[in-house]
């Protein structure tokens, strides 16, 4: 984008900026609108070299919105809105493994979440990203009328999801389900465009239909939208920040390490009920 006042570089066509030589520790308010802008128009931002204590982080996402607390994990010691993300050597189930949005199963889901790379393997451990806004985009105008009145039934507990995060759970938030019904179209409420909402690490049916009856199309809809043609992939080094729109995104983390640590410091920002 050649209007923003640090260099930056697409990662793909339609989602992901490479952002560098930009600290995060001294932002001024121009140039924390820059990004915001940035932000909404590629969904991603990968700044790179990144040199942050916790509270610097937590200061950086205070400048972008308002950090949330994570139901499932439980945070660093002095830092409960900070949950580390790790995967030690021996383990071989990653944390969110599977396509999602994150927490759509909370009735106000998080609009943003930032990590931030403290060790990562040698090589592997990347992080997909897609494009809800392209893969709406690219469907008929039949199918976008036909899902214009829908919602979908997101919940906290689907087996395949439950699984990545389960040695990892913070002891009684293990038994709780969280369950929440929202478009499943949804309109950004910054840009105004209109993305998927749907996941498959969370959404069960569509509300007033069975799990049956929804199947057939849901996993249409889960094949379509992370079409090659709508993702980008990053690779981390240590000290890169990722911040990406839940909103406008889903993510996969590439489980292909093995034998390797990696940890990671999460944040989330708070979001709006969908709409
Ligand atoms: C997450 C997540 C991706 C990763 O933190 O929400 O899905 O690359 N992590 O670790
Ligand atoms: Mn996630």
């Amino acid at each position: 984008m050649s209007n923003l006042p640090f260099a930056n570089d697409a990662i793909s066509p339609c989602i992901g900026l490479e952002i560098t030589g930009l600290d995060l520790n001294t932002l001024d308010d121009d140039t924390t609108a820059a990004v915001r802008q940035a932000f909404n128009d590629r969904h991603v931002l990968v700044f790179r070299d990144q040199d942050m204590t916790p509270e610097q982080q937590v200061r950086f996402a205070e400048r972008i919105g308002e950090p949330d607390i994570y139901p499932m994990v439980r945070g660093l010691d002095g830092f409960p809105m900070i949950t580390p993300i790790v995967k030690e050597a021996h383990e071989q189930v990653n944390f969110g493994g599977l396509w999602h949005s994150d927490t759509t199963y909370l009735e106000k889901p998080p609009m943003a979440t930032m990590l931030l790379a403290r060790e990562i393997p040698p090589v592997g451990g990347d992080t997909m990203f897609a494009s809800q806004v392209a893969a709406y985009d690219a469907l008929s105008d039949g199918m976008k009328a036909m899902l214009a009145p829908l919602k979908g039934v997101n919940s906290s507990s689907k087996a395949d999801v439950t699984r990545t995060r389960e040695d990892r759970v913070k002891g009684d938030e293990a038994k709780k389900s969280f369950d929440s019904v929202h478009p499943v179209v949804r309109t950004h409420p910054e840009t105004g465009r209109k993305a998927l909402y749907v996941n498959v690490g969370h959404t069960v049916r569509f509300d007033g239909f069975t799990e049956e009856e929804s199947a057939p199309l849901l996993a249409y809809l889960h094949r379509h939208q992370i079409r090659e043609e709508f993702q980008c992939r990053v690779r981390w080094r240590p000290g890169t920040l990722v911040m990406w729109d839940n909103r406008a995104a889903q993510h996969y983390p590439v489980n292909d390490y093995h034998g390797h640590r990696r940890e990671m410091h999460r944040i989330t920002l708070k979001g709006d009920r969908v709409a």
